[in-house]
């Protein structure tokens, strides 16, 4: 149990949290920097995780005259999906399941009160703070991945699901996507970019962090990101693989600047986001041993940067990393001889094609 985790339980189990919110505060202000990402993990992790207990208990007892022991019915999770808080085993085995419901509003509290002062950290601390969440989800979607290839072992469909568990993680990066769903501004292009579209315009953190380890980058790649919105790809991975030399292009101006001040808030001092029109016949798109297409663009720009991508790939060898329609796009585009058969991840939901160089 990490030091913080029995105050973190007293919180969630406390009566009136709402009137104690500078009990939340005084143990963020206590811990050191990597202790608090640790605590905002546990806590976005949690509000997933008690929601899924709670509807599986709700399941198991449509089917029973009498509801099952909460206790008992707990107990096997913590060998599966539970495994990953394992310093609450005791306390949700002697819980009944309307305690659970108090905690996931404790939950909320707490979130509500950490999202505020998280973005408020000096700027070194800012980058350790990021990057230690980053690391931690790493374990936790290994650990989701595992989990998700026993299902499909058992023909099961996983009923679990970690894809947008740490979207909060954007405040820090000062993602403001309400800026551009409020915005009225008729959208007078042809390129298809999602406008109003928030959160979902970004790869989930799942995505971008098992294809990056799936990937198995040498030192120093460069991994193109062609249609890169708020950046979401661009600062996961320059913060868990700083060698990396990541470029997004990106058709939306207000995105680009977002993802670039995201970048110099870090520290980091490179410009890692281009405003880019990816259609243009006089853009010619950069080597790279990787690019990284999610569901960016029209039939015809498509076309357009597909063919530019099959003339890479018939001089060196690169990886397109696709993610939604993108994998379609590709399987008609591309020229079947320069590509090996594409690996797709389920999990994840993304799909990698190998050039053969
Ligand atoms: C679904 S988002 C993916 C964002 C990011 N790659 C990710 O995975 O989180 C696709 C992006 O492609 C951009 N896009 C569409 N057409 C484009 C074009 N012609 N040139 C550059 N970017 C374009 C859209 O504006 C949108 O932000």
């Amino acid at each position: 149990m990490r030091t913080y985790q029995q105050s973190f339980i007293n919180l969630l189990k406390n009566k009136n949290l709402k009137e104690n919110e500078n009990d939340i505060l005084a143990l963020w202000q206590s811990l050191p920097v990597r202790e608090r990402a640790s605590l905002f993990i546990d806590t976005a992790l949690l509000i997933t995780l008690l929601r899924f207990v709670q509807e599986q208990y709700w399941i198991l007892n449509q089917e029973r005259e009498e509801p099952a022991h909460f206790g008992n019915f707990v107990k096997k999770y913590f060998k599966s999906e539970l495994s990953l808080i394992l310093f609450l085993h005791a306390t949700l085995e002697s819980s009944v399941v309307t305690d659970i419901e108090e905690m996931r509003a404790n939950l909320l509290v707490i979130l509500k009160v950490l999202l505020p002062v998280m973005v408020k950290h000096e700027q070194a601390d800012h980058i350790v703070f990021a990057t230690e969440c980053l690391k931690l989800m790493v374990d936790i979607f290994e650990f989701e991945q595992q989990l998700h290839n026993v299902y499909e072992d058992k023909k099961e469909v996983a009923n679990f699901t970690l894809d947008r568990t740490f979207d909060a993680l954007d405040i820090v990066f000062n993602l403001d996507y309400k800026s551009e769903m409020q915005s009225t501004d008729p959208d007078e292009t042809l390129e298809r970019i999602f406008q109003g579209s928030g959160v979902g315009v970004q790869s989930s953190y799942n995505t971008i962090i098992m294809a990056l380890n799936f990937l198995r980058l040498p030192q120093n790649a460069r991994l193109t990101d062609l249609g890169s919105g708020f950046g979401r790809v661009g600062l996961v991975i320059s913060l868990l693989r700083p060698d990396i030399k990541f470029i997004g292009y990106e058709f939306v101006a207000s995105r680009v600047d977002l993802a670039n001040a995201a970048v110099k808030k870090l520290g980091i001092d490179k410009q890692l986001f281009f405003h880019q029109d990816l259609s243009l016949p006089e853009f010619k798109i950069p080597d790279a041993e990787v690019y990284y297409l999610f569901d960016p663009f029209t039939q015809e720009t498509y076309s357009h940067v597909i063919a530019q991508l099959n003339q890479i790939a018939s001089q060196r060898k690169i990886m397109i990393v696709t993610k939604g329609n993108a994998r379609e796009q590709f399987m008609t585009g591309s020229e079947k001889k320069n590509w090996s058969a594409p690996q797709v991840l389920n999990y994840a939901n993304f799909c990698l094609f190998r050039s053969r160089g």
